[in-house]
């Protein structure tokens, strides 16, 4: 078999991983990579092993025998270069979110449906082992019907008015900053495991640090402690350091949200707690391997991912047997695994996270910060 062709644009944090997860597949090899200069291209791919390498992607979308493409970059750069890439007919792997605003997120979908291609927004945690589990357990009625969610995405690494990044900048990152980099991340997985959809939102929005002090010059991520006050800019921030979101389903269950970027000690914890009328679930993204399901009249019980105890079909989501942790990286080799193989197979791409969940997604944060403008409940759709 001959291998897919792979170019990944962007060698930043998670351009970094889709390489590394990449080279984790049979029937795919990264043979190029692009980024916004020549200069960055070229480090990055001396670092690992990578020799074509571009200043400009539009010279490796030129080249008929890359197959598919993996786009990193920032937020604002995700229509133009989809949008190429899907001109130039090749597969297509974006990071979330899909684009600036839904509008564009509509268009590419309109494109991507117009063309003889594979398309997937990187919602990468569906591929959790455990979130796979969750899936099937509401598929099959084991937790009965679903009544309410809860859950938060809260981090760190803005805590200070000193951290900065491109997110934080609207005109880079979107008019949403929290929901729409980590919230958009909880509300795609709730819909995947439990089948509901939203169908009206009523947020409350904050902004902790409206002026936050950007350095001057360009720093490496984590570098910020060695900068001397002289160094930084202060910076007006318009995009939201936290959301509190009350949540409307199209069937009778009802949910809450928070997305927190300046919660102290919080890494990378997505919580998600789904009560139904017979059991709950929790799942905490910073302990994957474990899922808890809670039971009224019986004993609580702690799964830990072990694919000989689960559900058939979601223990091909684990390749190693119980006891063996599997993490973040992971749900990446196991998204490309079966984006590669409906690259081959179109009839396979129904099981992915499609641009039309891109899309969605981009929905739920309009209507977001709308409802936040308004205080009011907005519908979705
Ligand atoms: N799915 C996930 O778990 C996950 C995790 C992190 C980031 N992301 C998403 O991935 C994207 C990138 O985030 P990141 O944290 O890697 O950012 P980053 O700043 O670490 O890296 C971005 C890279 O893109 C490059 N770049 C910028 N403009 C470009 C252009 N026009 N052409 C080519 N390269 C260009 C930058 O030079 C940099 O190397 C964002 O959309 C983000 O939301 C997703």
């Amino acid at each position: 078999m001959d291998k897919l062709r792979v170019a990944v644009i962007g060698t930043g944090f998670v351009g970094r991983v889709h390489v590394e997860n990449i080279r984790r597949q049979n029937d795919a090899e990264v043979v190029a990579i692009a980024d916004q200069t020549a200069e960055l291209a070229a480090t990055f791919g001396r670092t690992l092993g990578i020799p074509r390498t571009a200043g400009d992607y539009r010279e490796l979308l030129d080249d008929s025998s890359i197959d598919a493409v993996h786009i990193c970059t920032p937020n604002k750069t995700h229509f133009p270069i989809a949008r190429d890439a899907l001109d130039a007919g090749k597969n297509v792997i974006c990071e979330k979110p899909l684009a600036m605003s839904a509008a564009e997120a509509a268009r590419l979908v309109e494109l991507a449906n117009a063309r003889d291609v594979v398309h997937a927004t990187s919602y990468n945690l569906r591929f959790y082992p455990n979130v796979a589990q969750m899936r099937r357990m509401v598929a099959t009625g084991a937790i009965g019907d679903v009544l309410a969610v809860d859950g938060s995405y809260s981090q760190d690494w803005l805590f200070y008015d000193t951290d900065y990044n491109w997110r934080l900048e609207p005109e880079v990152g979107g008019p949403s900053r929290a929901m729409a980099d980590i919230g958009s991340h909880w509300c795609d997985l709730l819909e995947h495991v439990t089948g509901s959809r939203i169908r009206a939102v009523c947020a409350e929005l904050a902004t902790f640090h409206p002026i936050r002090k950007k350095p001057k010059k360009p720093i490496e991520t984590y570098a910020g402690k060695m900068l001397a006050p002289e160094d930084y800019e202060d910076r007006p921030i318009t995009t939201e350091d936290f959301g509190a979101i009350l949540l409307r389903f199209d069937g009778r269950a009802r949910g809450a949200l928070t997305v927190n970027q300046v919660a102290a000690g919080r890494k990378n914890r997505l919580l998600m707690e789904i009560y139904g009328s017979r059991c709950g679930l929790t799942w905490d993204g910073e302990r994957p391997n474990e899922l808890w399901i809670g039971r009224r009249d019986g004993n609580n019980e702690l799964l830990v991912k072990d694919p000989s105890l689960m559900e058939r079909e979601a223990s091909t989501f684990a390749d190693l047997p119980g006891g063996h942790a599997e993490g973040y990286a992971d749900t990446f080799k196991q998204f490309f695994r079966r984006f590669y193989a409906a690259c081959r197979d179109r009839s396979l791409a129904a099981g992915l996270p499609g641009f039309e969940a891109g899309l969605r997604q981009l929905r739920v944060v309009e209507a977001v910060l709308e409802s936040h403008a308004k205080s009011a409940w907005v519908d979705i759709d």
